[in-house]
């Protein structure tokens, strides 16, 4: 199996290599749990960049990195200065003589592929405005722990962002069955969809897009939703609360869903794509989630910087 030097998209992983990664993190999470220990990473130290807020990410990335042995660095946007202070390419270069990873959540997504073009270190995407391919994987492992992912149907309610938008390339990549349910203008982007159209076909995955949520979410052994307003998009929050509004995530939607457990990728926007009942009542798996993060990430540290060279 050739896993790539960078976990940028779950597009660019073989379909097996996603799916021991999976395995791995549940290995880790037991090992974990048992508080037994697993520093396969001593060392190593990883630099994390973010030009956005981020809780879970940043959080569970420098856990993860000390708990398989090493450490990591956090660097302020307004500290190195990309693009402005020093070229990509240059922040790229010296990054890869000092440190053996790199975690970066940027808006543009361009920026995460043009540090990874150049350096010789892994990159790691902890979100860019196009993907958000790490809560993918926590989010399978989530399923994968309960059901196997192509005998359950996951429903995606609301905007077709760069978390429905790595769902739909891990799911297609794995078989899964997901069904994605948003308004006709905010689908997921074509580029993302007609490539996990192509990896449908090879893997016998079935997704496809429902506009109306009642409709989308009959049958579904999981709901799942983000916010309708992504960190960068503030200033459409008003007009996106009103075409949004039918997409909500409450008791009545989840009447036509009466198995389904809940999902969101956290932070939630109470009261807009959720309601704070369901968020909170018995249906709700977002913590396990957000738990599952640090695991299914200390499985990509592990098989990115456990390949990386040192640095020089
Ligand atoms: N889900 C997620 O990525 O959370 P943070 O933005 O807090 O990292
Ligand atoms: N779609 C959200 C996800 C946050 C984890 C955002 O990009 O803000």
């Amino acid at each position: 199996m050739n896993a790539p030097k960078d976990f940028i998209s779950v597009a660019d992983w073989p379909a097996e290599e996603l799916q021991a990664l999976l395995r791995r993190a549940a290995e880790l999470k037991r090992l974990h749990r048992k508080r037994e220990g697993h520093a396969t990473l001593p060392g190593r130290t990883l630099a994390m960049y973010f030009e956005k807020p981020s809780l879970r990410t940043q959080v569970t990335f420098e856990a993860g990195i000390a708990q398989l042995g090493g450490q990591a660095i956090q660097l302020r946007r307004e500290q190195v200065g990309i693009g402005t202070r020093e070229s990509v390419e240059d922040v790229a270069r010296n990054l890869s003589r000092w440190v053996h990873g790199l975690v970066a959540r940027t808006y543009d997504h361009a920026l995460v592929e043009g540090l990874a073009a150049s350096a010789t270190i892994p990159v790691i995407n902890g979100l860019t405005d196009a993907l958000h391919p790490c809560q993918a994987m926590a989010d399978a492992l989530t399923v994968v722990e309960r059901v196997p992912l192509d005998e359950a149907t996951l429903v995606y309610v609301g905007d077709g962002n760069n978390v429905a938008a790595s769902l739909v390339l891990l799911w297609a990549q794995l078989g899964g069955r997901i069904r994605v349910s948003t308004p006709a203008s905010h689908r997921v982007d074509p580029v993302y969809w007609e490539r996990a159209e192509v990896f449908a076909a090879a893997s016998g995955a079935r997704i496809e897009w429902v506009e109306v949520p009642e409709a989308a979410v009959d049958g579904a052994d999981f709901v799942y939703t983000d916010v309708w307003t992504s960190m960068g998009q503030e200033e459409e929050g008003e007009a996106r609360r009103q075409l949004f509004r039918p997409y909500q995530v409450n008791e009545a939607l989840l009447r036509a869903a009466p198995e389904a457990r809940v999902l969101h990728c956290l932070p939630a926007h109470r009261g807009e794509e959720i309601t704070s009942d369901v968020l909170d009542g018995a249906r709700s798996l977002v913590f396990d989630q957000a738990e599952n993060r640090l695991h299914a990430q200390k499985a990509i540290l592990e098989r990115t910087l456990g390949e990386a060279p040192a640095p020089l």
